[in-house]
């Protein structure tokens, strides 16, 4: 029998929690903070892809023919929440070039907290893919679980879901609304504030991103 896939892993490799907590550090400028963003997103696309599919080609090395396998990137879908699921999204690029991306524009409404949707665009055939919703913060889940939502009226073949923090509250929600969705995080943080932050967290991850505040 197949065992059940584990529903939150937590990335505890070394390279990533070191370039988390220099994240965490208010002093990081925003050149270190998307630096640092982009190569933890490589590393953590190393865990998230383990179980991807593979086929299997001819290739000729310089003495003899012989069949091996490669990923098929173009089933894979890389889905960006915007605006802060940008800085995750080039990293995971730059180790799988050949996945497509899809957007979807979420706000998180200031007063209720709830994800209000302004873009969507994905690549078609999403039946065929298997897809990766990338957003660095899975804080109240609000956003996460209205764009898996949104993502399952496409029946894709799979979703995961790929995070740098988060909480408990945050992986609770998510669980609840989406329990075939596993989460990938580098860590699961104390607690939610009254205003939707992580604590200790690492801040407003798009400002930080951005240099917009
Ligand atoms: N979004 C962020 O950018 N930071 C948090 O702590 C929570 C949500």
């Amino acid at each position: 029998m197949t065992p059940p896939t584990p529903r939150l892993h937590v990335i505890d490799h070394p390279l990533v929690q070191h370039k988390l907590t220099l994240m965490r550090n208010k002093e990081a400028s925003t050149n270190s903070f998307r630096r640092l963003l982009n190569e933890l997103a490589s590393l953590m696309t190393y865990e998230v892809t383990r179980d991807v599919a593979m086929q299997e080609v001819q290739v000729e090395t310089p003495l003899e023919t012989m069949t091996a396998r490669v990923i098929d990137g173009k089933k894979l879908v890389f889905v960006s929440i915007l605006r802060a699921g940008t800085g995750i999204l080039d990293g995971m690029l730059s180790v799988v070039p050949g996945a497509r991306v899809g957007h979807i524009g979420l706000y998180r409404d200031p007063k209720t907290l709830t994800a209000v949707e302004y873009y969507f665009k994905m690549p078609q055939d999403m039946h065929e893919r298997d897809v990766i919703v990338v957003d660095p913060m899975l804080a109240t889940g609000n956003s996460a679980i209205a764009a898996v939502e949104r993502l399952k009226e496409l029946s894709p073949k799979s979703i995961k879901f790929v995070c740098l923090l988060t909480c408990p509250e945050g992986v609770a929600a998510m669980h609840k609304a989406h329990p075939d969705v596993p989460v990938y995080t580098a860590a699961v943080d104390r607690q939610l504030n009254d205003h939707g932050y992580i604590l200790p967290g690492l801040g407003d991850a798009g400002d930080r991103m951005f240099g917009t505040k």
